[in-house]
């Protein structure tokens, strides 16, 4: 076996009710202050954990969106006046970052802004907690956060090994209340992850045997959550969708992703639309791109998916009822789109390498 590194978070804690370990999960750390999305004040869980914390840390309501270098800044600065000692993040994507960029530059000397230009992190910061209520973009898994800076309008990752977690939390049960649009974007995100992970330049043993039991969970399991979030019923979908996106963030955080991240960062800075929106668009013209280069491991997950994997892929966006919401609109500043998407991290890892007409080709499918 060649040379494979792996870098995992710390202590996982999954099932049904597991919230409450929260609790004595970081009664080690002292007191924190937990960043948390909208959505979780209006769930029952939310009075008891409030309760059972009695101000010893503090909850900090974040509206949403993707954060910003200003929110990062926000939250140290809060945490900093509390005398937090570990910032958790309970909610989508976008909470836990924030809370794992807060966390991991709280001991840094210079603005967050120093280190998304890639500034090297000089300590580790505080303790960081990741709690996802959605399944998913993998955050709780990753060693990067994903900021927009609102000088730029640009949206880059803040990355460091020391921003991996120190507690998981996997709870199904923070999930129920899901939107039918929120299961198909995020579940298409971790499908997308899953996959990107599998076929990345960087994979290793440890990373595609990660994707591929997370793809298989997630390919299984998200129409079964699709059904359940409209229903509004409770279902076993829950915790294999929250596990499958797991196991997908631990390996892509590892191997790196491909060319349909690098185009979903550019293109999402500028159209604000939801990342998992974006990454659903791009997948199908962004596996065609691959598929002569991937032929053994198509094949696999295609065996996995139980049929042709595009095939597979465009069954879901139908269900789903997903629109290319750049359709009609103009394709602002291209040549800056594709030099971004080219530049992107992401792009680099790609099994093919990506050529300027390969991104125009699939700007093009969009719009
Ligand atoms: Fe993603």
């Amino acid at each position: 076996m060649l040379f494979s590194k792996l870098n995992m978070p710390m202590t996982t804690v999954s099932g049904k009710g597991e919230i409450f370990s929260l609790l004595s999960g970081t009664a080690a750390f002292g007191n924190g202050l937990i960043v948390h999305g909208s959505s979780l004040r209006k769930k029952p869980q939310f009075k008891q954990l409030t309760a059972a914390f009695k101000r010893k840390s503090y909850f900090y309501p974040y509206e949403g969106g993707e954060p910003t270098l200003e929110n990062v800044r926000e939250v140290i600065e809060y945490a900093k006046r509390k005398k937090s000692l570990w910032i958790g993040g309970i909610g989508g994507g976008s909470v836990m970052d924030l809370a794992k960029a807060a966390a991991g530059l709280y001991k840094t000397s210079r603005d967050p802004e120093y280190y998304q230009n890639g500034g090297v992190v000089e300590k580790k910061g505080i303790p960081f907690v990741a709690v996802p209520t959605t399944a998913g973009s993998g955050a709780e898994a990753t060693i990067n956060a994903v900021i927009n800076n609102e000088k730029t309008n640009e949206k880059l990752s803040i990355r460091d090994d020391y921003f991996m977690a120190d507690l998981i939390i996997l709870d199904p049960d923070l999930m129920i209340g899901i939107t039918p649009t929120i299961v198909a974007q995020s579940g298409l995100d971790a499908i997308t992850q899953a996959i990107e992970s599998f076929i990345s330049n960087g994979a290793n043993w440890y990373t595609q045997n990660l994707a591929l039991k997370g793809f298989e969970l997630l390919i299984h399991n998200i129409e079964c959550l699709f059904d359940a979030a409209n229903q509004k019923e409770d279902s076993a979908s829950y915790e294999k969708m929250l596990l499958g996106s797991y196991l997908t963030g631990i390996a892509f955080t590892n191997s790196r992703l491909g060319v349909i991240h690098g185009l979903a960062h550019s293109l999402g800075a500028i159209y604000k639309q939801p990342h998992g929106l974006v990454c659903a668009l791009c997948l199908v013209p962004a596996l065609e791109i691959n598929k002569n280069s991937i032929s053994e491991q198509y094949k696999k997950l295609s065996d996995i998916a139980g049929m042709d994997l595009i095939n597979r892929i465009n069954l879901l966006i139908e269900k789903f009822e997903i629109q290319n919401v750049f359709k009609n609109l103009e394709l602002k500043d291209p040549k800056k789109m594709i030099a971004n998407t080219l530049a992107s991290g992401s792009t680099k890892a790609n099994p093919k390498t990506i050529t300027e007409e390969d991104v125009r080709s699939v700007l093009k499918r969009l719009f």
